[in-house]
């Protein structure tokens, strides 16, 4: 079942953007493992509400690619972008338009992700990935409210060894993998508020009765074991390649 960004793009930036990390966490993570220098031309694939595109613009000519016209509407509000409402499976635009393409948190809601990466690999001359591998990566108390999160979580996000593989497959080289530590600080009532809104979209593939019992848990469980302070701490995977 997809996820409905339609319904999210308002809610999306308040749930989980959060200005220093998106600089200094995810930003930093793709300029240093796609070696991204000012003035080349970048594609942010699954660019949602422009949270990277925006970003990057200030340095970069940046085409901002979305399915959801509602996200790419935020996304157009925030600069000037050139946006463009399209399926990552088939990318209008001529072969080595781009320098570099950003792809940060969409694999997990692509048919097939390697069908996009083939079209990357026609498109661009190299790629960084901004992803999770849930078989190696544990979400804490999280996981212990919604159990059933992880079983889908390990379907819908592919595993680093495959993504190497089908990176290579597609046409690219020379690819680099770099885990990189994530803390984000939060009080308990900030974390309660980010789940109620659901700042995970595995959230709407819960089987039924999960979502509300698990928020029921950790309005519990949350106070109790950490007091005010709720610390994020985890690891994403980003991955760069050249072809
Ligand atoms: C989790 S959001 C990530 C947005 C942005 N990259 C970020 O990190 O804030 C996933 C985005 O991928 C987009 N998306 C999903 N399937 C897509 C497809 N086939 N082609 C293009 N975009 C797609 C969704 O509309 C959504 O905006």
């Amino acid at each position: 079942m997809p996820v409905d960004y339609a319904r999210r793009a308002l809610d999306y930036d308040a749930v989980r953007a959060d200005d220093a990390t998106d600089r200094g966490f995810w930003l930093r993570g793709l300029v240093e493992v796609g070696s991204i220098q000012p003035g080349e031309r970048v594609l942010d694939l699954g660019a949602g509400t422009g949270r990277f595109a925006s970003l990057l613009h200030a340095s970069n000519p940046v085409v901002a690619l979305d399915s959801s016209r509602e996200m790419l509407a935020i996304a157009h509000a925030k600069a000037p972008l050139a946006c463009v409402r399209a399926d990552g499976h088939r990318l209008p635009l001529r072969a080595d338009a781009i320098d570099v393409t950003v792809i940060v948190m969409v694999l997990q809601h692509l048919h097939n992700y390697e069908l996009v990466l083939r079209e990357v690999a026609r498109v661009s001359h190299r790629v960084v990935i901004a992803t999770t591998d849930l078989f190696t990566r544990t979400t804490g108390i999280i996981e212990e409210a919604f159990p059933s999160l992880m079983e889908i979580d390990r379907i819908r996000f592919p595993r680093t060894e495959a993504l190497v593989a089908a990176l290579e497959r597609s046409g690219f080289g020379n690819i680099r993998t770099e885990e990189r530590a994530y803390v984000r600080k939060l009080t308990v009532t900030q974390q309660l508020d980010r789940v109620r809104r659901k700042y995970l979209s595995t959230f709407d593939l819960l089987p039924p009765g999960e979502f509300d019992e698990g928020v029921r848990f950790l309005e519990r469980e949350l106070p109790r074991r950490f007091g005010d302070r709720f610390e994020m701490k985890s690891s994403f995977t980003f991955l760069g390649g050249t072809r």
